[in-house]
């Protein structure tokens, strides 16, 4: 009987598990064990919903007069925004001590990347797959350089995001490699502002939602996933949302940095992204309040 079998088991069985445990990690909906799991579920659907919701537009002719350029945005947009949702599962994971949302972050880093892909593939299209056009733009124009590298950094960690990568790599080596989605998600945030013209409301708002998931990964591995650390990192992030705001329209069109930052007091046409980023900060620093109360066992671990 091989070492580790169980004495009720046959010697073909002890083989079964690992077998499984190594075919469901494909499968979006299914936990190591291969069975059906709501949670990964949920979110496979959450994930893909845009994706869907595209293809309508593109069948229904929602799109403007240029629908290939409206794709290209909208798939960008996609995937910047799942790509900084994967940075928040692990904070979010110790915050609200919900140790199940472990199983969706390899999901969530998969379809950042998937939407990245859709966005290049477009983007081909556009160009009529004129690969000598493609490889001048992506040297040329220094926005689709820093797209490219970021694309490079995520397809690396894509790969290697598995069981396979992590057996290959050994787990130092992993986690260090896999610290590079904060390189790749700085310089996708790049890629948006150097590509985005006069309003730059989502790119400030990302940027200080990604800020903020940073923040609070320090701030809980110094200090604990508790209410002050985590308001004081919230407070920080809104004013570093707000200076990256005037900061941009400062270089861009020389507007008076004092002159954007006083615009974050006027609520009468908008609400400016540093607030929302302030807000979605104490939120999350009142649900460790809560949690710590309704489930004082917190998760443990390490943060893979
Ligand atoms: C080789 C890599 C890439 C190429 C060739 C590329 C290409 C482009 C192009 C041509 C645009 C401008 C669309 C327009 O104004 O009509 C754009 C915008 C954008 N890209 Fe990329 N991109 C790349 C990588 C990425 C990556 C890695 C991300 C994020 C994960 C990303 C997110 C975005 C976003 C958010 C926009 C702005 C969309 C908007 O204006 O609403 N791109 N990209």
């Amino acid at each position: 009987m091989p070492s580790g079998a169980r004495a009720d088991e046959t010697p073909g069985r002890c083989y079964i598990r690992p077998m499984i445990a190594s075919f469901s990690q494909w499968i979006p909906w299914t936990d190591r064990a291969g069975r059906l799991s709501w949670l990964k579920l949920a979110f496979f659907i959450a994930l893909l919903a845009p994706a869907i919701w595209m293809a309508i537009e593109w069948r229904y002719d929602l799109y403007s007069a240029r629908p290939l350029a409206d794709a290209i945005r909208e798939s960008g947009d996609w995937a910047l925004r799942v790509l900084v949702a994967s940075l928040a599962v692990t904070p979010l994971r110790f915050v609200a001590r919900w140790n199940r949302l472990i199983l969706v972050r390899r999901a969530v880093g998969l379809a950042a990347l998937f939407y990245t892909l859709l966005h290049i593939a477009l983007w081909c299209v556009e160009l009529r797959f004129e690969w000598l056009d493609i490889l001048r733009e992506l040297v040329s124009r220094l926005f689709l350089t820093v797209g490219l590298v970021a694309t490079i950094v995520m397809a690396a960690l894509g790969v290697t995001s598995n069981e396979w990568g992590i057996r290959r790599l050994g787990a130092k080596n992993w986690n260090r490699l896999h610290a590079w989605t904060y390189a790749a998600t700085a310089l996708s945030i790049l890629h948006y502002f150097m590509e985005s013209r006069l309003d730059v409301t989502e790119a400030v708002l990302l940027a200080g939602l990604f800020a903020l998931a940073m923040a609070f990964r320090l701030a809980r591995k110094k200090w604990g996933a508790s209410f002050w650390p985590l308001a004081i990192a919230a407070l920080i992030c809104g004013g570093v949302t707000a200076l990256i705001e005037a900061f941009y329209y400062r270089v861009s069109t020389g507007v008076n940095v004092a002159r954007v930052l006083g615009a974050n007091l006027d609520f009468s046409y908008t609400i400016r992204p540093a607030w929302w980023v302030l807000a979605t900060g104490v939120a999350i620093a009142l649900l460790s309040i809560f949690r710590a109360w309704t489930a004082p066992e917190p998760v443990r671990g390490r943060a893979r």
